[in-house]
């Protein structure tokens, strides 16, 4: 798209389940291969500037050759050529057509949310959502934008899904599994609902990655991701992008982006890029030492329950395997005693630690009723399974052993 398109062409993005969907020139090769070489070939991207890695182009602006040629991108608010390359990579790797990237993954959220809804409209979703999307569902939106949400009631059942949406609703919007109680939702039954009413089906792949788990080829139009999480994998990065169709992308660039700023800077995006290389090897070591502990806690006399999909008696055990290629590695787990429970656990680590995030190469907890999801009401949080003794875990890298001797140490403190 060029820059005269951009301002000069721009309609509102209109859904249209029988619009054809472009085919990606690198859909014929593997997700690895994909992971390292989407969006950027050395010598024909760079012209003069021969390199081996993407470069960083810290620049905000970008001249003009001509009065009346607009160079695209022209101004580092709407585009920049760094985090062109990461659109490119993430639109490719989750098998959409493209992406436009954010400040963070709630950011991405509000954008795609303020360029499709107008005053009237409705999204229908769950209370299995993380904590900043369910802020901007229950209070943001309809305060502001008189955009409602709707909280199905019954997840687990598509008519639950069907009984929500009406003519005013612009989107269905999925976060599987879900953060923080790992709740499985089935992406083809629900996609499959969406499009009978003509709406289209956005899915949070955050959780899992594109390296786990392809929402796009189960029926999802569009996909939520937050970069900050495993995409980069160290908590060095604070962003989020939509990916979905070309017209829709661009029309939230339009809405958000150019005229509102809401861009992931170039470092952020390079950082990414080199990160997202190792994306399908972190995912794996996540995955088996996430395994492992959820084993672990769920055999151990004080804990409560454990929330993984990868154990046979989650309820949603045979659909995770069916919709993903391993569990991933964020799980949760109740110890008795409530919020002093958790705080005396939280307490007692030594090598977890406890802080804000998941998807971190080291391992880190945190308190979901006091922190994330302090804005629902208890009774919210009862329907979604937060209990007050809930400890979120995202299972890092290191020897599984040495997390499971951490979380033994500080159980035995109760
Ligand atoms: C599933 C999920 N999606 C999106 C987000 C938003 O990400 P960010 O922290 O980048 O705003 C989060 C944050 O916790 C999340 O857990």
């Amino acid at each position: 798209m060029s820059q005269e398109e951009l301002f000069f062409m721009r309609k509102p993005w209109v859904y249209d389940p029988k619009a054809p969907k472009r085919r990606r020139p690198d859909a014929h090769l593997g997700f690895d291969t994909r992971a390292l070489h989407a969006g950027f070939r050395p010598l024909k991207d760079m012209g003069k500037f021969n390199t081996f890695t993407v470069p960083i182009i810290q620049s905000m602006t970008y001249p003009y050759e001509r009065f009346d040629k607009i160079p695209y991108p022209v101004y580092g608010r709407t585009k920049t050529p760094t985090a062109a390359v990461l659109e490119e990579r993430l639109a490719s790797l989750e098998g959409g057509e493209s992406a436009v990237l954010a400040g963070s993954g709630s950011q991405a959220l509000f954008n795609l949310i303020f360029t499709i809804a107008r005053p009237g409209d409705n999204v229908v979703t769950t209370l299995n959502t993380f904590g900043e999307g369910y802020k901007q569902a229950s209070s943001i939106f309809p305060e502001r934008c008189n955009v409602e949400f709707r909280f199905v009631k019954d997840p687990a059942n598509p008519d639950s899904w069907a009984e929500q949406i009406d003519k005013r609703t612009k989107l269905v919007w999925v976060e599987t599994p879900s953060n923080p109680c790992l709740f499985v939702t089935d992406i083809k039954a629900v996609a499959d609902v969406a499009h009978a009413h003509g709406v289209p089906l956005l899915v949070d792949n955050t959780t899992l990655t594109a390296a786990l788990q392809k929402p796009m080829e189960l029926g999802a139009d569009i996909i939520l991701l937050s970069i900050t999480k495993f995409l980069s994998g160290n908590a060095t990065v604070i962003g989020g992008a939509i990916v979905g169709p070309e017209d829709l992308c661009e029309d939230i660039r339009w809405n958000t982006t150019e005229f509102v700023g809401s861009i992931m800077d170039p470092l952020s995006s390079w950082l990414t890029l080199q990160y997202l290389e190792t994306l399908s090897l972190r995912m794996e070591r996540h995955s088996s030492n996430a395994q492992k502990v959820a084993e672990f806690l769920r055999d151990h006399p004080k804990v409560r329950w454990v929330n993984y999909p990868g154990l046979p008696d989650h309820p949603q055990h045979e659909l995770a395997k069916r919709q993903a290629k391993a569990q991933g590695g964020l799980l949760s787990f109740v110890v008795p005693g409530g919020i002093a429970g958790a705080a005396k656990v939280i307490d007692s680590f030594q090598l977890i630690i406890h802080a804000v995030t998941f998807g971190t190469s080291r391992t880190i907890c945190m308190h979901p009723a006091t922190i994330t999801h302090e804005h629902m009401t208890p009774e919210e949080r009862a329907a979604a399974g937060i209990d007050d003794g809930l400890i979120r875990l995202s299972v890092g890298l290191e020897d599984p052993e040495d997390i499971i001797a951490d979380l033994d140490q500080a159980l035995s403190r109760l």
